[in-house]
């Protein structure tokens, strides 16, 4: 009896540390003052999670009442709200609940309340889920799927559902609208009754707070779980198939948002298979979702085996089908042409498509920038490929204007983001993988945000500015002794991950044995696919290193505009970041900045391992700022990441010395 009472005790011991520690995100509980919540619409699910937040969470005077209006308004788009000191305005109980996050972020982040409108950038905010069906996730570093669990039973537990609840709650904190809760790698199974059943339980957690669930399908799903002769897009018996199976979806989850496919792409069936094209694959999906409003998301990640450059690959393959989709596709890009890499410039299908919707997909979950070991801020990354000008329809016309309908209108517009949410106690891996899933949410409701800005309102939410100031940690001290020096790390993370994986346009040199974590650009055993061996990307040689895109080489440049084209197409005026993307050059090649191709590319391997000491030093100057845990956590993955960014530059720059065959510069610290 003791030791069940000594279990029980530890049990609760353990969940109340979890639930005290990373699983509150930045939502992190305050002592709330009392509030009097006042609503014009009838008390919906949402409207009542609004509320409740408001309650829970008030920093404003004591006793004040706060108005929660619905109400049409020309200036307020989608779930848009018009915040001001009498409360929040909104078009639908979505923005009410979006108005009352943005209020209670002001108040905890010491921003003032001025009236404001705020719009989101895109109708639809979307996790991608890579969560497979037995629970495993592809390209997860924080666990196993928070969704789905090798468990024939399908029971859905207590804890299942408050688990659902507060990842909800964390998305709605910051826009996030949509959630695919499965691989993109589809298995058929996720149409069946059982998955069906637990997609359905999902949603119902997940409505109150405005989360729509989406799941990913593959393509040959009449054949495989249908049983039919062909999945075929233009058979009768597969559309029928479609509609029937889409039905069922929509009686079990009258709010379903769509589909999201990845078809003749990677070895997965798709259109091709039968002669047909991604528009026929994606309208057949369009026109089964149609009836009750769905969307179809159909990605454009596609290259094969034969194509001299990889790159050029879904520019030639969807361009010519511009204007062949139905209006509930949008198709979804990644941020560059490859894969995800820690730098690429960004695909030119973004400023490529005028009658087709085309959405960016970012890649939160870490997977070539460190995983759930190296502290890598993403936001940089991904403002970089918004603010990019493609030049569409002349200068301005950025990467986000191409995506949100400003350039060219879009009937509807969306944003994905591959998640890295997982079962592990701080859900992400790292503490500050948060802050990507926080900075995803944040950009794509304002693709303009500042990444300082994302970071700051992180920090201060997650670290806890408001605590009462103790002897460590008097208040005062908590912007110069914190926030200022952390916030600087995150935001030279990103650039000095490059700088110590793949600097100067270098792409896809990542070991391929460890899961893409490391280098590897000597790796090529025989009989691999060649696109997908380093040797294929960076091409060193004596003659010198990079792959050769220009009008003379692959000619990928000809896909971007002018006077983007013409400007990268010349190492001289292509930027440093994207030279070795760009150029085959010779080692001795002058740099910008006067020295020749190969001592930058060790200055830059070098820079970012001196980075990363940095970040040491400055995270070890925190302590005083941080709870131990937390402190510790960060400190041992800091030490990993120093000592892996030291094998990155001495694996790099030794092998390259082997085509170089120059001496390393004296004013690196030498290879070990
Ligand atoms: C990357 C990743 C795969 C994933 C693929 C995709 O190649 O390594 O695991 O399936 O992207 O985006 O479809």
């Amino acid at each position: 009896m003791k030791s069940i009472l000594f279990s029980l005790l530890l049990f609760c011991a353990t969940f109340t540390l979890r639930a005290e520690n990373g699983h509150q995100l930045w939502l992190r509980p305050h002592p709330a003052a009392p509030v009097t919540v006042v609503s014009s619409g009838k008390n919906s699910a949402l409207l009542a999670t609004a509320k409740s937040e408001l309650q829970q969470g008030w920093q404003g005077r004591a006793g004040a009442t706060v108005k929660l209006t619905l109400k049409k308004d020309k200036s307020i788009k989608y779930d848009g709200f018009r915040l001001s000191p009498q409360g929040v305005e909104a078009a639908t109980e979505a923005g009410l609940l979006y108005g009352v996050y943005e209020l209670l972020r002001r108040q905890q982040t010491g921003q003032p309340l001025t009236e404001v409108i705020s719009n989101p950038s895109y109708e639809h905010r979307v996790l991608n889920h890579w969560d497979n069906p037995d629970g495993s996730v592809e390209r997860g570093y924080a666990g196993k799927s928070i969704f789905w669990r090798q468990d024939s039973s399908f029971v859905v537990t207590g804890r299942d559902k408050a688990l659902w609840q507060q990842y909800a709650r964390a998305n709605a904190s910051v826009g996030i609208n949509g959630a695919v809760l499965n691989n993109v790698n589809a298995s058929p199974m996720i149409l069946s009754a059982d998955y069906l059943g637990r997609a359905k339980a999902i949603a119902d957690v997940l409505r109150p707070y405005g989360v729509k669930v989406y799941l990913a399908v593959k393509f040959s799903s009449p054949a495989l779980l249908g049983g039919l002769k062909t999945s075929d897009p233009l058979d009768p018996a597969v559309i029928a198939w479609w509609k029937a199976r889409t039905r069922e979806v929509y009686r079990q989850i009258p709010d379903f948002g769509g589909f999201l496919v990845k078809a003749s792409s990677e070895g997965q069936p798709g259109p091709q298979d039968f002669g047909r094209t991604h528009a026929d694959g994606a309208n057949l999906l369009a026109d089964a979702v149609r009836p009750y409003g769905g969307l179809v998301m159909w990605r454009a990640f596609v290259y094969s085996p034969n194509d001299k450059d990889r790159a050029k690959q879904a520019y030639n393959e969807f361009v010519p089908l511009d204007g062949k989709f139905r209006d509930n596709v949008i198709i979804q890009v990644k941020n560059g042409p490859i894969d995800f890499q820690p730098r690429e410039p960004f695909s030119p299908l973004f400023g490529a498509l005028k009658k087709t919707a085309v959405m960016p997909e970012f890649q939160i979950t870490q997977e070539y920038l460190g995983q759930a070991i190296d502290l890598v801020f993403l936001a940089p990354m991904w403002a970089e490929c918004l603010r990019s000008d493609t030049y569409q329809a002349g200068p301005g016309s950025t990467v986000a204007r191409c995506t949100d309908g400003s350039v060219y209108p879009q009937k509807h517009s969306a944003m994905a983001g591959v998640s890295n949410v997982g079962l592990d106690t701080n859900w992400t891996g790292h503490d500050f993988a948060q802050a990507n899933w926080y900075a995803f949410g944040r950009l794509a409701w304002n693709n303009t945000l500042a990444s300082e800005q994302i970071a700051d309102e992180w920090l201060r939410l997650t670290f806890d500015n408001s605590a009462p100031p103790t002897a460590n940690q008097p208040a005062a001290d908590f912007n110069a002794g914190f926030l200022t020096p952390v916030k600087q790390l995150m935001l030279a993370s990103r650039e000095a991950a490059v700088d110590y994986s793949m600097p100067l346009g270098l792409h896809h040199i990542m070991s391929a044995t460890h899961g893409h974590y490391g280098p590897g650009p000597w790796w090529a055993p025989p009989g691999t696919r060649a696109d997908w061996t380093p040797p294929y990307y960076h091409q060193a040689a004596a003659n010198g290193v990079g792959f050769d895109r220009t009008s003379t080489g692959s000619n990928a440049v000809s896909q971007y505009h002018e006077p983007l084209a013409g400007q990268l197409n010349n190492p001289a005026t292509c930027p440093d970041e994207y030279l070795l993307w760009f150029h085959h050059l010779p080692w001795d090649f002058k740099m910008k900045s006067g020295r020749t191709l190969w001592d930058e590319l060790a200055l830059h391997y070098d820079h970012g391992v001196q980075q990363v000491r940095q970040f040491q030093r400055t995270w070890d100057a925190a302590r005083p700022y941080v709870d131990a845990e937390r402190f510790a956590l960060v400190q041992n993955k800091l030490r990993t990441q120093s000592g892996n960014a030291v094998i990155w530059k001495d694996a790099g720059l030794l092998y390259f010395q082997q085509f170089s065959h120059l001496p390393i510069p004296a004013e690196i610290e030498p290879p070990m």
